[in-house]
């Protein structure tokens, strides 16, 4: 895949050359309070560069490793769609790159993968991460009740969302 590029953006799948940044990125507390913790080299291998069941892409703002977008898709044509995720390091959150991002990415799964819809799951608690896909086009569907926990957290409530591409702003 040729590397995607928004307005301050660029992405493109993760590699073995990402690992030692995407490990720092997810220990930063202000990324693992909402994405978890535990993420040593082996573990961002694991679920990043090897899972089958989704794909990671590195956002990088002026040469920097500034995030990852996740994105798994469900192929079953009967069902088919783009759960996405999506975590910036601390100094690049709050400036707007998150909505980018996603829509770079977005515009990339309608125009080169055929998807026309798309699921986001947030903490109910997540503000930021609520506003910024709001602010994509993302509508809420409903709470997930104890969804998901972090680390040996208590399960807490996911906001299902969702955005179908015909709608995108
Ligand atoms: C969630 C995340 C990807 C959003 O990306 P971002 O670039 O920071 O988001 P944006 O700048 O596009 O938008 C953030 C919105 O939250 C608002 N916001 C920022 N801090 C806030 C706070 N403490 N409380 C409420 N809203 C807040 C901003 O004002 C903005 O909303 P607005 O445009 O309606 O005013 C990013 O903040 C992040 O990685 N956070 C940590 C990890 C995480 O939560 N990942 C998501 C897991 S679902």
């Amino acid at each position: 895949m040729k590397t995607l590029r928004g307005e301050r953006v660029s992405i493109r799948p993760a590699t073995e050359a990402d690992v030692k940044s995407l490990v720092a990125l997810l220990a930063e507390p202000a990324v693992a309070r909402w994405w978890g913790t535990g993420y040593d080299a082996e573990r961002v291998r694991h679920d990043h560069l090897e899972d089958p069941r989704s794909e990671t892409f590195t956002i990088e703002v002026d040469g920097q490793v500034a995030g990852l977008v996740l994105v798994s898709e469900e192929n079953d044509p009967e069902y088919r769609h783009a759960a996405l995720d999506i975590s910036l390091s601390t100094a690049f959150q709050g400036r707007g790159l998150g909505r980018e991002a996603l829509r770079v990415v977005i515009d990339h799964l309608v125009r080169d993968r055929g998807h026309h819809r798309f699921t986001i799951d947030p903490d109910v608690e997540n503000e930021p991460a609520i506003r910024c896909y709001a602010a994509v086009g993302f509508r809420p569907v409903g709470v997930m009740r104890s969804y998901s926990h972090v680390a040996d957290g208590p399960w807490r409530d996911g906001l299902l969302m969702d955005l179908l591409a015909d709608e995108l702003p």
